[in-house]
């Protein structure tokens, strides 16, 4: 999180315009995570990161302590190990109601990490696609979706579409994809926001 945090209210998403976090509220936030302004190895910072880390939640390491010491596994039978997998289902639980989803429109799945999970669902998707169509992506995606889509297109004999963005502004919009995507895409994969 930067120190200058904007929330975004009804502005357009490409809007430079927004609204700062009232300080009360900022504090709350910072107050739950760990190392907010200073790293324990190089001291004061300003946390802006881009790729490959996040803060951490002081509650989530209370709770991940707790239950990397209970000296069992889950898929056991036996109680420590039934209560583990109780605890995993009230997280997925908790996930849902965070996505505001249901059992019969949505899934939630865990993986090691993020590009992992990418490469399932676009898997998930494209072997239960219709035969044919194409698969559209973008330059500017993370490689983790990217790279999905072109070896799920090349496995599942899709043709596979790059959309080209705007070099100078860095960005892909609504318009450039309308040029690419077809009434035979099977999945198009769609940078919402970057940090
Ligand atoms: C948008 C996006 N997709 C995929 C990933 C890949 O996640 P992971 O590093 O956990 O594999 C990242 C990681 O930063 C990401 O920012």
């Amino acid at each position: 999180m930067s120190t200058t945090t904007f929330l975004n209210t009804a502005a357009p998403a490409h809007s430079t315009q927004g609204a700062l976090l009232p300080n009360e509220l900022l504090a709350q936030v910072r107050e739950r995570f760990l190392h907010v302004d200073t790293c324990p190895y190089s001291g004061k910072r300003t946390y802006f990161e881009n790729a490959g880390g996040s803060l951490t939640l002081k509650s989530v390491i209370t709770q991940g302590a707790e239950i990397a010491a209970i000296p069992d596994n889950e898929h056991r039978d036996n109680p420590a190990s039934h209560a583990i997998s109780a605890i995993v289902a009230a997280g997925r639980n908790d996930l849902m109601t965070f996505f505001g989803i249901s059992p019969d429109n949505g899934v939630i799945f865990g993986g090691e990490t993020g590009t992992e999970c990418l490469f399932r669902v676009i898997r998930a998707a494209a072997l239960s696609a219709e035969a044919g169509g194409s698969l559209v992506t973008c330059a500017i995606e993370h490689p983790a979706t990217y790279d999905a889509t072109r070896q799920w297109a090349q496995r599942t004999n899709r043709e596979w579409i790059e959309v080209p963005f705007d070099i100078n502004a860095g960005r892909v919009t609504a318009t450039h994809y309308a040029k690419f995507v077809r009434s035979d895409t099977r999945i198009a994969t769609i940078l919402h926001t970057s940090q």
